[in-house]
């Protein structure tokens, strides 16, 4: 076995194999790591797009001492045995991702209180922490109409970040990918080659890995906010995926079908079109209980009652009001 690598970030240390990021090593320490918007842990070549996850090397490694001479994107930088990084205690690092945010805002229409994705958005949370309670953006926003693409997920360009995530989701899920980022730079844009739809067993996926509310699911739209829903584990015998999924009901009633996060916000195993959007009676799920969820979240502020564990008949779990 290779030889492990001590790194040392935010003063704290650990030891990790070759080919480690410090992303990666950042979130194994714990605590606070830095954001990613487009590094996707189970979806291969992503990262290194949207430099919110930008580190300042204090120490290149034992052998170079030298610190490295501009901030580098965490998600894609592999650790050296002897690095010193500095996160959350270097203001250098925390001025660059609120510049970083405020330019993936430059072209976001800021539609939060309409938006499905309000509540569980990544760029939401992102500007909560590093954003500006004004923009300095004088110039006229991008602007492009909705487009259904395919039979469930609709698009929402104004609000990409163009972080891929979507592209690489499709080129390694589905079968054939039918949409990518067309032209370059300011104009470029997600879209659908010559008009295709988005029409494959694990294309709501796409939904799932989506840090922005720019690939929703039609199904849902504008059924609930979700703080207001209660998400439930339930998983089914499916012979395309896991099964596993997050149900989430308002009243009796499934009105989303998820897969899993873990607490990196990434999907834990991909679920098919099927579980995703065709299973919306509770008779066609084992529920298993209430999804855990983060207590600092807005979904949170409704707390459940706990233990309410009761299979078949959990759905009756109740949102406890302040
Ligand atoms: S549509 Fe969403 S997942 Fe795709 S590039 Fe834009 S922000 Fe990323
Ligand atoms: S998460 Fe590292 S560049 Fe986007």
């Amino acid at each position: 076995m290779s030889e492990l690598l001590k790194v040392t970030i935010d003063g704290r240390s650990i030891e990790v194999p070759p080919g480690t990021t410090i992303l990666q090593a950042a979130r194994q320490l714990g605590g606070k790591y830095p954001p990613a918007m487009c590094y996707y842990s189970s979806l291969e070549n992503t990262g290194g797009k949207c430099r919110v996850c930008l580190v300042k090397v204090a120490q290149a490694s034992e052998a170079n001492p030298r610190p490295m001479p501009k901030l580098v994107a965490s998600c894609i930088t592999r650790v050296e045995n002897g690095m010193v990084v500095e996160n959350e205690t270097n203001q250098e690092v925390i001025n660059a991702r609120n510049g970083v945010v405020e330019f993936l805002l430059i072209n976001h229409p800021l539609d939060c209180p309409v938006c499905d994705q309000a509540g569980e958005c990544d760029l939401q949370n992102l500007s909560f922490d590093h954003g500006k309670e004004n923009t300095r953006y004088e110039e006229g926003r991008r602007e492009f109409d909705k487009i259904d693409i395919g039979p469930y997920v609709q698009l929402h360009m104004t609000r990409c970040i163009l972080c891929y995530r979507c592209v690489y989701a499709a080129e390694q899920l589905t079968n054939q990918r039918v949409h990518g980022v067309l032209n370059r730079g300011d104009v470029s844009e997600i879209s659908t080659y010559i008009k295709n739809a988005i029409d494959n067993d694990f294309s709501g996926n796409i939904i799932d890995v989506c840090p922005v509310g720019a690939l929703t699911d039609k199904t849902y739209r504008f059924k609930q906010r979700v703080w207001f829903s209660k998400p439930f584990d339930a998983h089914r015998e499916c012979s395309h995926c896991c099964g596993k999924t997050v149900l989430w009901l308002k009243g009796d009633n499934i009105i989303r079908v998820t897969a899993r996060k873990n607490e990196f916000g990434e999907v834990e195993e991909f679920i098919c079109n099927s579980c995703r959007f065709e299973k919306r009676d509770i008779s066609d799920w084992i529920v298993e209980g209430p999804r855990k969820v983060d207590q600092e979240s807005v979904i949170a502020s409704n707390k459940y009652e706990l233990p309410v564990i009761s299979p078949a008949v959990n759905v009756d779990a109740k949102f406890v009001s302040e």
